[in-house]
């Protein structure tokens, strides 16, 4: 009875338990499974039956009463500890600003294009990143031996399927099962085997498909003039160049009056950066369906003609936002994406 009565004292004594891990080596030192408590516990055993009773009662009576004193002391310890970081709370100090997100600028440019091309009539069209040879190549009137299926640019998934090289298979896969006439986009990714500054293994382009019966050349000119001066400015000068694509003939590349210099070729008398001094910047390809493609999707090409453009959607983010480096699209750096909120 004494050793119970004198555990008491002792754990009240403790009182000064400063911090929540003291407090919890108390617990255990005095109702731990060999605390104190248990300890005196395991003399009861020894007692006399008629002192037993007596004494399970006081043991009990103690085991609640400490365990009582310091639930008391933690909670006094758990206020204490919270008013603390309240008084180091600050009210008059700024709020964090949310981060908000936003779009990626290839994103931006690409959504900027459909939107002006649907609105020209075109109409969306999407298909698979893993193509088959023939969508990819044969069809657009890409032979075998021909060097844009040079293992340096394709990336093979096996013998006869690849990463598609381009959207232009997306012209094949519009046209199939399909009568003209039809305008479609078809934004996506393309892959290939090429990476260094301006390259990357994987980058994006829009296509543009148009058959109808007399399409010409004129159409292909005035629709891609259109478009190309919603998209950088009523001013923008627009330039056709002979070129060659083997799914479109005659095949040219369009140039734009450069965004940087406006076409002067310089900017306070130094080269201008970006047309390296022509004053023109190519932004895509395009031309008038070869005959051969109809060929390939069954198409009369007496009775039809059409043309077509693909452009690359890196390429236009560079020249619209100023931007110099291709890599900066890819590294996803907080900083450069956040200019586009
Ligand atoms: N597919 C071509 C490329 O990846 C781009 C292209 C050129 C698409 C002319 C066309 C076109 O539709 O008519 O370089």
């Amino acid at each position: 009875m004494e050793g119970l009565d004198s555990l008491v004292r002792d754990c009240e004594g403790r009182g000064q338990a400063c911090s929540l891990k003291e407090l919890d080596e108390i617990r255990i030192e005095f109702l731990g499974r060999k605390g104190k408590l248990a300890q005196s516990m395991s003399l009861l055993g020894k007692l006399d039956n008629s002192d037993k009773p007596a004494a399970g009662k006081k043991a009990n009576e103690v085991k609640t009463f400490i365990t009582d004193l310091l639930d008391k002391w933690q909670a006094g310890l758990l206020a204490a500890e919270k008013s603390q970081t309240l008084e180091r709370f600050d009210p008059t100090m700024p709020g964090r600003k949310p981060w908000a997100g936003s779009l990626h600028p290839v994103t931006l440019v690409m959504d900027e294009i459909c939107e002006v091309l649907t609105g020209l009539g075109f109409e969306h069209a999407a298909g698979p990143e893993v193509e088959n040879d023939w969508h990819n190549f044969e069809a657009l009137n890409i032979p075998p031996e021909h060097p844009a299926r040079d293992m340096q640019d394709t990336l093979y998934v096996s013998d006869k399927i690849v990463l598609r090289t381009h959207t232009s298979g997306m012209q094949i896969r519009s046209m199939l099962g399909r009568k003209p006439p039809l305008a479609i986009i078809a934004p996506g990714k393309v892959y290939r085997r090429d990476s260094d500054l301006t390259h990357t293994p994987m980058f994006h382009q829009i296509e543009g498909l148009l058959v109808d019966t007399n399409v010409s050349m004129a159409d292909l000119r005035g629709t891609l003039t259109v478009f190309v001066r919603q998209l950088f400015g009523q001013g923008t000068e627009v330039r056709f160049r002979p070129s060659f694509f083997p799914f479109t003939e005659p095949s040219a590349e369009v140039d734009i009056s450069c965004v940087m210099c406006g076409g002067k070729g310089e900017i306070h008398g130094e080269t201008c950066r970006v047309c390296k001094g022509t004053g023109w910047v190519e932004i895509l390809g395009c031309g008038m369906i070869d005959p051969n493609v109809f060929k390939s999707v069954g198409y009369d090409s007496e009775l039809y003609t059409g043309f077509a453009f693909g452009l690359g959607v890196e390429r236009v983010a560079m020249l619209k936002y100023g931007i110099g480096d291709l890599r900066m699209f890819f590294e996803n750096d907080v900083r450069f994406l956040e200019q586009f909120a």
